[in-house]
């Protein structure tokens, strides 16, 4: 199809689609394939063929839980599929409250208010809190929507060195002294799997009298004993004043939230646009990620097994002479260098069965592209050897081993 002139817009849409071509015809486009069926926790069905999931956000295993399933079932027999709207007019319905009332208690904090997603969350909350006059002060490797909500703030944007407090507090001595100030990191960072140094991070914000923001998208389900997250994991509940999270991960449905104080909950409830003027999450939706943390509760088996398959998996690719960065948790980065190594590694590890997927530059640093390979709570033992000596070949294959 033609444009009838030409502008910058023409000129974007133009450049995508070269791009887009040059690496189609190389083979080397993995993006939106569809899955068409699940195969237990950790297989799924992609392109006519079952493979490894070896990319998936469901830490413990939860998509396609029985009870989860059921919950949602019953909301659609209940309430139907969508709501009447906005939560603040006719869109609140009770599973919306029992929903947060859930959250606010697995996060033992007052209470919580829940959003349509968790990037939504993070633009409309750190939007709300700040302006121009304020400072937000975020780690380098922070996730897009954390930084996409400092800069939709207009706050005056500061970001320190990846979980350098050394570099953090340079910047807090920055500041003057009376402004406001919000320090913001991921408790798990989405592309490293390293967790941040929340004790240091509560101290530094402490002695600067900085509010302290944590998304803990990777951290829930996945961090401390019964898998509240990253307090529980460093054992200092109640240092986080803004606790953020996704239901689109551990919690297999959709939405974001923020636990916290009960007050600062009201002023989010009644001042964040997001809240104010995007539709409820629906009730089905709602009412699967209030049975998930209670399976998570009732199930603490997944989280050993998930500490116990991370461990593996990183040893594993370790001992085979991979470099899996700095990462701690079920997030397993497989450093691959340029991104044509990425994307070799990752044509050969799908044709063989295992779904990982390559993440390159702009996501991550030129000369740092890598597969970003993910294990669950419902992969086996034998599953993972499996999908290691085949990750171990693709280096191989690609002349990074
Ligand atoms: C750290 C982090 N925060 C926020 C989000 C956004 O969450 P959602 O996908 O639920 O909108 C993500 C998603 O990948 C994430 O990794």
């Amino acid at each position: 199809m033609g444009y009838p002139f030409e502008d910058g817009i023409v000129n974007r849409i133009n450049a995508m689609k070269q791009r887009l071509s040059t690496i189609r015809e190389a083979d080397m486009y993995y993006y939106n394939q569809p899955i068409s069926e699940l195969r237990g926790g950790a297989k799924v069905f992609v392109n006519g063929r079952e493979m490894g999931m070896y990319a998936s956000y469901s830490y413990l295993g939860l998509i396609g839980h029985k009870r989860i399933n059921a919950a949602a079932k019953k909301a659609i027999d209940r309430f139907g599929t969508g709501t009447h709207g906005v939560r603040s007019l006719a869109g609140t319905l009770t599973v919306h409250q029992e929903l947060e009332d859930t959250i606010a208690n697995f996060k033992k904090a007052e209470a919580a208010i829940t959003y349509s997603s968790g990037y939504v969350t993070n633009l409309s909350v750190v939007s709300t809190l700040l302006g121009r006059e304020d400072y937000v002060i975020s780690d380098k490797l922070n996730h897009a929507s954390i930084v996409d909500g400092c800069l939709m703030s207009g706050a005056k944007f500061l970001r320190f060195k990846h979980n350098d407090m050394d570099s953090l507090e340079s910047r807090l001595t920055q500041i003057p002294s009376g402004a406001t100030k919000l320090v913001i990191a991921d408790a798990v960072f989405s592309m490293d799997g390293d967790i941040v140094d929340l004790p240091k991070v509560v101290e530094l914000c402490r002695k600067f009298r900085a509010w302290l923001m944590i998304d803990e998208a990777h951290s829930v389900g996945v961090l401390g004993s019964t898998g509240r997250g990253i307090e529980e994991h460093f054992g200092l509940d109640g240092s986080i004043d803004i606790k953020m999270g996704t239901l689109s991960k551990t919690i297999p449905s959709i939405g974001g939230y923020v636990a916290g104080n009960k007050d600062l909950i009201e002023l989010l409830r009644h001042a964040s646009r997001g809240y104010i003027f995007s539709a409820a999450i629906p009730p089905a939706q709602a009412a699967a990620a209030t049975e998930a943390f209670k399976v998570i509760l009732d199930e603490p088996w997944r989280i050993h097994k998930l500490s116990e398959n991370a461990g593996h998996f990183i040893s594993g690719l370790k001992q085979r002479g991979l470099d899996t960065m700095l990462t701690q948790t079920a997030i397993v980065p497989v450093l691959c260098g340029k991104d044509e190594n990425a994307f070799a590694m990752t044509r050969y590890s799908q044709k063989a069965g295992v779904f990982v997927l390559p993440v390159v530059s702009p996501a991550v640093p030129v000369g740092l592209a890598r597969l970003r390979a993910t294990v669950t709570a419902a992969h086996e033992s034998s599953d993972i050897e499996m999908a290691m000596d085949i990750i171990e070949e693709a280096g191989i294959n690609a002349g990074i081993l």
